[in-house]
């Protein structure tokens, strides 16, 4: 059966042809003609609008502008999990948390204040690992919760296993985000194609996704967002060489290796 080809868009130029990116703000200039995967492609490469009322556990970062950088998942009422590097130097009175909101134009759903934000103590930078980090807002989200994978869920993890991978991000490298959520389906990838994509693939702290043929993968200003099997968060976009390339699947934060250090912060009262 043929797979659903999504492609989750997002908006960032400047991408080194080899270079691992963690841009977030960038929106580039050139951002057509850096368009590498989906040049030959139609705008809308299989991308397919979700509906938040399917996945209402999918939030977005904002600036105090209501601009949307990043993407993250409830984790318990008052709490989101989302990337480190979408996050990290941030001061809390900076960033805003959007929940039960399928369009960026509209006003629907929740604006919450962020009043803590804590990034795991072992992070440096997306490409080494630990790219995680807990956002406390200023009140309780009417939306559910989705739960954590553990180390118990390998069934979650297994090669070839699909995937869902939700944003507001670039549609195509290079390009605009997307002003409604958007999501695509993805195969966890083995650890050993990973690590002949990316040398820096640490196992333990990640995962892969994608197809080896390229066309979908999460993008800029997805990051933060949710990768979910099993009804579960077993992923965090993070880092990826370009988007939807050919050989270079997504990078995702492997939340089972998190999930103790994680829900200790899901549970604390600030
Ligand atoms: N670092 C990007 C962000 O901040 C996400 C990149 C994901 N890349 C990929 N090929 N899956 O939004």
């Amino acid at each position: 059966m043929a797979h659903t080809r999504g492609r989750i868009r997002a908006a960032a130029g400047v991408l080194a042809a080899a270079a691992l990116t963690t841009a977030m703000f960038a929106t580039g200039a050139n951002a057509a003609e850096r368009d590498v995967a989906g040049s030959a492609a139609p705008p809308i490469v299989g991308g397919e609008p979700a509906q938040i009322e399917q996945s209402p556990w999918v939030v977005f970062l904002t600036d105090p502008m209501g601009n949307q950088f990043c993407g993250g998942t409830i984790g318990a009422a008052n709490k989101i999990v989302t990337a480190a590097h979408c996050v990290e130097g941030t001061n809390p009175m900076e960033l805003r948390v959007v929940a039960g909101r399928e369009d960026k134009t509209t006003s629907e759903g929740t604006v919450a204040a962020a009043t803590d934000v804590w990034v795991h103590p072992d992070y440096q930078s997306a490409t080494s690992g630990a790219d995680v980090a807990v956002v406390t807002l200023d009140r309780e989200l009417p939306q559910p919760p989705l739960p954590l994978a553990t180390t118990a869920d390998t069934a979650a993890y297994q090669p070839g296993r699909e995937a869902e991978v939700f944003g507001w991000g670039a549609t195509s490298e290079g390009g605009e985000s997307s002003d409604v959520l958007q999501r695509a389906v993805v195969p966890v990838t083995s650890d050993a194609d990973c690590s002949s994509a990316y040398g820096e693939y640490d196992p333990a702290a990640m995962v892969c996704a994608g197809y080896p043929e390229g066309g979908v993968d999460s993008c800029q200003g997805d990051s933060g967002g949710p990768l979910v099997a099993d009804g579960k968060l077993i992923g965090i976009v993070s880092t990826g060489n370009g988007c939807a390339r050919p050989g270079y699947p997504g990078i995702y934060t492997r939340v089972s290796s998190y999930e103790s250090e994680v829900r200790a912060q899901l549970a604390a009262q600030r």
